[in-house]
């Protein structure tokens, strides 16, 4: 059974906080026994060396594991990566192109989930079709399946997207890219953590995240996730003794990398990102990541009724992770921005196709409480001169 969803607070440096965390679309806090681990970590290198580093890889195997349950994966499907960033490129370089190929993106995409899409572009001729986000930044189904044609090879897209947390339907997409014999790639870095993710079920070729955003790690790894077979298909950019052997194997003309998802391994990891992701994953599984996303957008809500009463536009409609993206009908969003500065509410700015070019995006999550979002609607209130 789930741990009471009241008491997740208690597991992160809370008592005395020195902000109130709003911003966790950008970074979530550090659970206590994450921290612990962290601290552990640093010591047995300090104290242990080289000596230490069976243990350390005893830690990566086992992160791969707990990795994997989290999001319905086998760790030979799953390699940690030095960000999102460097996993999404891996596919965009090297993914076998195929001539008059067309990618199919959205507009205004997180930077991370854009570029590597556009060097793709650039390198193989591929055609980007963007296709633009609604007025209110919400992204339907429909417009992203209608830009799909027999040319399509890769769609790429975010599961949350995070100027305004709109939530995709992944799986309509996936049987209309599979139709065509396209591949659907999918950033999960605003997702994991907080909306269910069964990647055996979902019916996705590849999910590519991160650790330091909704799964609670610290930051310095990400993840890319897909079956062996579609893995061979692609070769790896980067190259070092981990992704042919072992640190003890001696060079060798001939190698190749390794077929399974080691292939895009080639050097020495952030050990300490993830050791310590093992608790914080363990951590959300023991209160449940329905319980944590149902928590999350009853703290929203509070902030939405807020809002609205204010005169601010909200974005993304309806179907949105807890993220809330807002615009004032009257006043420019810098002035909330600096007044939530003001009073120590993290918050961010981030940039959208608006009339301002930007939006102000609050982003509870479940160790926030109600008092926390009516301090930041209030806070709001007084910035209305
Ligand atoms: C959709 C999305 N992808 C990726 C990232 C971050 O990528 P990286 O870990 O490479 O910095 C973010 C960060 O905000 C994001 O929102």
């Amino acid at each position: 059974m789930a741990k009471n969803i009241e008491n997740f607070r208690k597991e992160f440096f809370l008592e005395n906080p020195t902000h109130v965390p709003l911003n966790n679309a950008g970074l979530c806090l550090l659970p206590k026994t994450a921290a612990k681990k962290l601290e552990e970590s640093t010591y047995m290198l300090a104290r242990d060396g080289a000596s230490g580093f069976s243990k350390i890889f005893e830690e990566w195997d086992l992160s791969k594991k707990v990795l994997g349950q989290f999001l319905g994966a086998n760790p030979s499907e799953i390699a940690w990566t030095p960000n999102c960033s460097s996993a999404l490129s891996f596919v965009a370089d090297g993914y076998e192109p195929k001539d008059g190929e067309e990618v199919v993106i959205f507009e205004n995409e997180y930077p991370a989930n854009f570029y590597p899409w556009m060097a793709r572009a650039k390198r193989y001729g591929s055609q980007l079709k963007i296709v633009k986000a609604e007025a209110d930044l919400s992204r339907p189904t429909e417009k992203i399946i209608a830009a799909i044609t027999p040319k399509t090879r890769i769609v790429a897209l975010s599961h949350i997207q995070s100027d305004c947390g709109y939530l995709m339907d992944i799986s309509a997409i996936a049987e209309a890219a599979h139709k065509v014999g396209a591949i659907l790639v999918v950033d999960v870095i605003q997702s994991a953590g907080i909306y269910p993710i069964d990647f055996h079920k979902m019916n996705v070729d590849i999910l590519c995240g991160g650790l330091h955003k909704w799964l609670c790690a610290p930051a310095g790894a990400g993840f890319l996730m897909m079956k062996v077979e579609l893995a061979k298909k692609i070769q790896p950019n980067l190259h070092g003794a981990l992704n042919y052997g072992t640190f003890e194997d001696a060079p060798s003309l001939g190698k190749t990398p390794y077929e399974d998802l080691r292939r895009f391994e080639q050097g020495t990891p952030s050990f300490h990102s993830i050791c310590a992701a093992i608790p914080s994953l363990q951590l959300l599984e023991e209160y449940s990541v329905d319980n944590l996303w149902k928590k999350s957008h009853e703290l929203r809500k509070v902030l939405l009724e807020g809002v609205l009463e204010l005169g601010f536009d909200t974005y993304g409609g309806t179907q949105t992770g807890p993220h809330l993206s807002i615009t004032h009908k009257k006043h420019p969003i810098k002035q909330f921005s600096d007044a939530l500065m003001k009073e120590k509410i993290s918050h961010a700015l981030r940039p959208a196709p608006t009339a301002e070019g930007k939006v102000l995006r609050l982003s509870p999550f479940a160790y926030n409480t109600v008092d926390e979002m009516k301090h930041a609607v209030a806070t709001l209130k007084g910035a209305i001169a």
